[in-house]
């Protein structure tokens, strides 16, 4: 097999065989091809497109580039749950101890944040002596004693993604359908959970701008998942919005904990629902994912989900007590209100300028390795469709650098840009958009 005849073939409008995209892969991981070969396949992809049998066959080359994780000896269904990334979305901080509280087991691993999105392992980090850096072997332990570990991705898993991810920024080939969908899933597959709850956003702060797209995209993993042997459910959700009100690291674990005792944003807990009744349904706890929605409630109210989460801090060495005293976490020297100009309702809030500017006070980097400050962030006061006064405060900004300072001012400027204010009011816009699991699609 020669590669310049594969790069030939996709370039040509070509299937791949599984044989000839294992062939690449590997080759590509022992180090054998070299990046200016996959760099050209990968723009061949990015203009020809895969089919679904090529996507699928991509994927499980790349997955098996590295360890797969084997969680065969955890009883019952394990399920995980990953989001395509958002502004101030801390459903995986919610999720995991809730559904995990119904006796569901949830095995996450999880990235850091970069650029404008946060990362569920940064955020977990600011409880006080919390470990997300577990090996596998204590991943299961945590998993066989509590039912619930969310961890970061060990060095030895999907090798092929991390040096593909890094060719593809640098040859403008990230941005195609099945190169993302092989990605996201080859790392999911090879993290080992039975089932998995795919949430894909569209919006503003998304990667996938447009529900269109979304959709495709949500198809394509879907049919991976499942052609790979896992169930798998995705749910297009909204990102035109920050999720919740809270966009910070510290700032988004209290937000998750008030969830926990059923005192969250309205929006942040009905995802949770949403996102946990399906989880429970694909584990085969319920026969139907509404039936796992009045459970998880129930796990709410009774305080059952609020204990799991500090069983699992606890297990993962972090201080269990910022559960009952969120004071403890790390708090921002000052707070600086962002103040309305105007009377009206705010017609738009867009997620983006809102994550840049978190990112700007320290909450979250610009190149991957960088420090974060865990008290720094944004607490949103209003939101798409609440009625504003003039000099009312939008936002507040959470710092520990001084509020005179260049940073200060620009996170002021691009949070007081992202809320646009009009003077007729509007309805709330729909979070869920649809869903998509094996039988196809399903708009709301
Ligand atoms: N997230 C990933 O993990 N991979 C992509 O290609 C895009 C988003």
């Amino acid at each position: 097999m020669r590669v310049a005849d594969l790069i030939e073939k996709k370039r040509n409008g070509g299937e791949l065989s599984r044989k000839e995209i294992n062939y690449l892969i590997a080759g590509y991981t022992a180090g054998t091809v070299p990046d200016y070969q996959l760099a050209a396949f990968a723009m061949a992809v990015y203009f020809r497109g895969m089919s679904a049998r090529e996507t699928l066959a991509l994927t499980l080359a790349m997955a098996n580039s590295g360890d797969m994780v084997s969680l065969s000896g955890i009883p019952g269904t394990v399920v995980d749950k990953h989001s395509t990334g958002g502004v101030g979305d801390s459903t995986t901080l919610v999720l995991a101890p809730l559904v995990a509280s119904a006796g569901v087991p949830v095995a996450k691993m999880s990235g850091r944040g970069l650029g404008h999105t946060g990362g569920t392992l940064d955020k977990l980090e600011a409880i006080p002596g919390f470990q997300g850096g577990l090996s596998v072997d204590e991943m299961i332990r945590s998993l066989q004693r509590t039912g619930v570990a969310v961890v970061g991705q060990t060095e030895r898993l999907v090798p092929a993604d991390r040096k593909l991810y890094a060719l593809r920024d640098l040859t403008a080939t990230v941005e195609s359908l099945p190169l993302i969908a092989a990605s996201i899933m080859s790392k999911k597959l090879a993290a080992g959970a039975d089932a998995l709850v795919l949430d894909v956003k569209t919006g503003d702060g998304a990667f996938m701008k447009e529900p269109a797209a979304a959709f495709t995209l949500a198809e394509a993993m879907v049919e991976i998942g499942c052609g790979a042997g896992r169930e798998t459910v995705a749910v297009l959700t909204s990102m035109e919005q920050p999720l919740g009100r809270a966009v910070g690291n510290a700032l988004e674990i209290e937000e998750a904990i008030a969830t926990l005792k059923g005192r969250g944003p309205a929006d942040l807990t009905e995802l949770c629902l949403l996102l946990g009744g399906w989880m429970l349904f694909l584990a085969g706890r319920v026969s139907q994912p509404e039936e796992g929605r009045s459970i998880l409630q129930e796990r709410i109210t009774g305080g059952a989900a609020a204990d799991k989460f500090k069983e699992m801090i606890r297990e993962q060495r972090g201080d269990p007590a910022v559960v009952d005293h969120p004071d403890l976490l790390p708090q921002a020297a000052a707070t600086v209100p962002v103040e309305a100009a105007e009377k009206g309702y705010v017609h738009r809030l867009r997620a983006e300028p809102v994550g840049r500017a978190a990112m700007i006070l320290g909450a979250g980097r610009e190149a991957a390795g960088a420090a974060i400050d865990f008290a720094a962030g944004v607490t949103l006061q209003k939101k798409v469709g609440d009625p504003v006064e003039p000099g009312e405060t939008l936002a507040m900004l959470h710092l520990n650098c001084s509020p005179e300072s260049g940073e200060a001012m620009e996170a002021g400027r691009l949070l007081r840009g992202a809320y646009e204010i009009g003077s007729s009011p509007v309805k709330k816009p729909p979070l869920i958009l649809g869903h998509v699991d094996r039988a196809g699609r399903h708009h709301i």
